[in-house]
C-alpha cells in the first residue's frame, strides 16, 4: 500500500557483476527511479518506464542531478579506534603498542563505549557506510554498547568481541575459555537480532594462545552461519613474529587453517605478505580479504597485489581499517587503492572500485541479495552522491564525458561532503547540511 511507498529520481547505479570479470556487470539509469517499498528494493530502473507503475498520488522524491548507489560496505574498522586516528608510529607494532592497546582499555565502561559507538556510526553514516564489520575491544561492554546503539538506528552491522589472551598488555587480556564463552553469549543475544550480525574475533594469531586459537576455530564450526575475522600477512615484522610462535606452520595464513578458520564469512584484514598457496586456499575455502589502503600507506604495511589476486579469483573486499586507516570515507579509501594499485602496476578502473565498495563487499561476506546492490527485496541501504559537492567537484564533473569519467572524479576527489543523504532501509539517518 502507499503509505509504506518511496520513489527517488536520479541517476541510478548498481552491479550485477564485478565489471573485471564481466561486460555489462552494472545497470545505470542516467534517468532513474528507485522504488523502496516497507524498507525494501521494490524496482530500480529507468523513470521514464516506472513512473508508470506508481500508483496514482505517490510522491517522487526530486533529486535530479545526483546520484544513487548502494550504501557503501566497509569490511574492517575498529570503533574503538575512532579517538587515535591519525597517530603516529614507525609502523604496526609500536604503533599497537602506542596508541591503541592504551585506547582500547577504556571500553571496560559501557558508558564510554556507548559515546564512542554513537560518533562512529553518526560518522560511517556522514562518509555513505551503511555495513560495516567491526572489531570493538576485549571487554563484552564495549559489544553491548556497540549492537545496542547499531539496532537502535537499525543498520545492518557485524561486530565482535576481540580475543586476546597473550602478547599485550595484561589490562587487555581475557583467558582462552572466558573469552570463548563472552564470544558465544554475545552472538547468542546479537547474532540475526534485527539487522545485527555477530563475527568472532581473534585478533590476530600473535595475541591468542594455542587453546584460544582451538577454542575459537571450534566455535566457528559450532556457528557456520557467523562471521569471523581477524589480521593476516599485514606488515614484515608481524609476519616474522608469527613465523617464530608457529614454526611448524607453512605460512601466517596457514596457522588460521590448522585451526579450521578459513571459510565463507570469514573475513581476512590485509592479505599483503600472501603467497600464491595462501591464495589458492582463499579461494577454496570462500574466504574474503579485507584489502585496506590507508591503512596499509600510512603505517608503511606493504603494497597489496592486485594481479595475483584477481588471477586466482580471490573474494575481494574494500575497507578503512580506521584508526590504522586515515579516514571513514570508502571515496577516500578508493582514492588511495587507486594510486597503491598503479605503484604495484596495476590499473583499478573505477567502476571496480563502486563495485568493491557495494556488491563485491556484500559477496564476500555472502550477502548478496540482502545488501549491496538494488536486487528486488534487498534492503533499502542507499546513498544519494552529489557530483557539485564541492567547487572543485563541481568544475570536473560538468565536463565528465563517460560514466567512468564520473566515477572516477567522484573517487579520487570525493569524501564525506559528497554524501548528500544516507538511507539505511528505507529511513534517511544522514542528510548533509548545507
Ligand atoms: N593487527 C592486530 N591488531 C591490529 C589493529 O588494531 N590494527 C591493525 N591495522 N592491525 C592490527
Ligand atoms: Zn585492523
Amino acid at each position: 500500500h502507499q503509505s509504506g511507498l518511496q520513489a527517488y529520481r536520479a541517476s541510478v547505479l548498481h552491479f550485477q557483476q564485478d565489471p573485471a570479470f564481466h561486460e555489462n556487470a552494472c545497470a545505470w539509469h542516467e534517468d532513474g527511479l528507485l522504488i523502496v517499498a516497507d524498507g525494501k528494493i521494490l524496482a530500480a530502473g529507468e523513470y521514464a518506464q516506472l513512473r508508470t507503475s506508481l500508483p496514482a498520488g505517490a510522491e517522487i522524491i526530486d533529486y535530479r542531478g545526483k546520484l544513487i548507489v548502494p550504501g557503501f560496505i566497509d569490511t574492517h574498522i575498529h570503533y574503538p579506534q575512532t579517538d587515535m586516528i591519525a597517530s603516529p608510529a614507525p609502523g604496526l607494532l609500536p604503533w599497537l603498542e602506542t596508541y591503541t592497546f592504551p585506547t582500547e582499555r577504556q571500553f571496560g565502561d559501557i558508558n564510554h563505549s556507548a559515546d564512542v559507538a554513537r560518533f562512529f556510526l553518526d560518522e560511517l553514516l556522514r562518509s555513505g557506510t551503511t555495513t560495516a564489520m567491526v572489531y570493538c575491544t576485549v571487554h563484552p561492554e564495549s559489544v553491548e554498547a556497540f549492537f545496542t546503539e547499531s539496532e537502535a538506528r537499525n543498520l545492518r552491522m557485524v561486530a565482535g568481541k576481540v580475543l586476546m589472551d597473550r602478547h599485550c598488555p595484561e589490562f587487555l587480556r581475557d583467558t582462552a575459555e572466558g573469552g570463548i564463552r563472552d564470544s558465544e553469549t554475545l552472538l547468542k543475544k546479537w547474532h540475526k537480532r534485527g539487522r545485527q550480525l555477530y563475527a568472532i574475533t581473534p585478533r590476530f594469531a600473535p595475541t591468542s594462545s594455542d587453546v584460544q586459537m582451538q577454542l575459537a576455530g571450534e566455535l566457528a564450526q559450532a556457528y557456520p552461519d557467523a562471521f569471523l575475522q581477524t589480521h593476516v600477512a599485514e606488515n614484515a615484522d608481524e609476519v616474522a613474529w608469527v613465523k617464530a610462535l608457529y614454526p611448524k606452520a607453512r605460512s601466517y595464513l596457514d596457522v588460521y587453517d590448522q585451526y579450521d578458520m578459513l571459510r565463507p564469512r570469514a573475513m581476512y584484514g590485509h592479505c599483503i605478505w600472501l603467497d600464491d598457496a595462501d591464495r589458492a586456499r582463499m579461494a577454496e575455502t570462500q574466504s574474503a580479504v579485507a584489502m585496506c589502503p590507508t591503512s596499509n600507506l600510512f603505517l608503511g604495511s606493504g603494497l597489496f597485489n592486485f594481479e595475483r589476486a584477481d588471477a586466482q579469483q580471490v573474494s575481494l573486499s574494500l575497507a578503512t581499517d580506521v584508526g590504522g586507516g586515515t579516514s571513514f570515507s570508502m571515496l577516500r579509501t578508493m582514492n588511495e587503492a587507486y594510486k597503491m594499485a598503479r605503484l604495484g602496476g596495476t590499473y583499478l578502473p573505477a567502476l571496480r572500485m563502486f563495485y568493491l565498495a557495494t556488491l563485491g563487499g556484500a559477496r564476500s561476506m555472502q550477502l548478496e541479495g540482502t545488501i549491496g546492490n538494488f536486487v528486488k527485496d534487498a534492503e533499502a541501504d542507499f546513498i544519494v552522491l552529489d557530483p557539485q559537492a564541492t567547487p572543485m567537484l563541481a568544475r570536473r564533473t560538468n565536463h565528465t564525458e563517460s560514466l567512468e569519467e564520473l566515477l572516477f572524479a567522484l573517487a579520487l576527489l570525493g569524501d564525506d561532503r559528497t554524501v548528500l543523504a544516507t538511507y539505511a532501509a528505507g529511513k534517511c539517518v544522514h542528510q548533509r547540511q548545507a
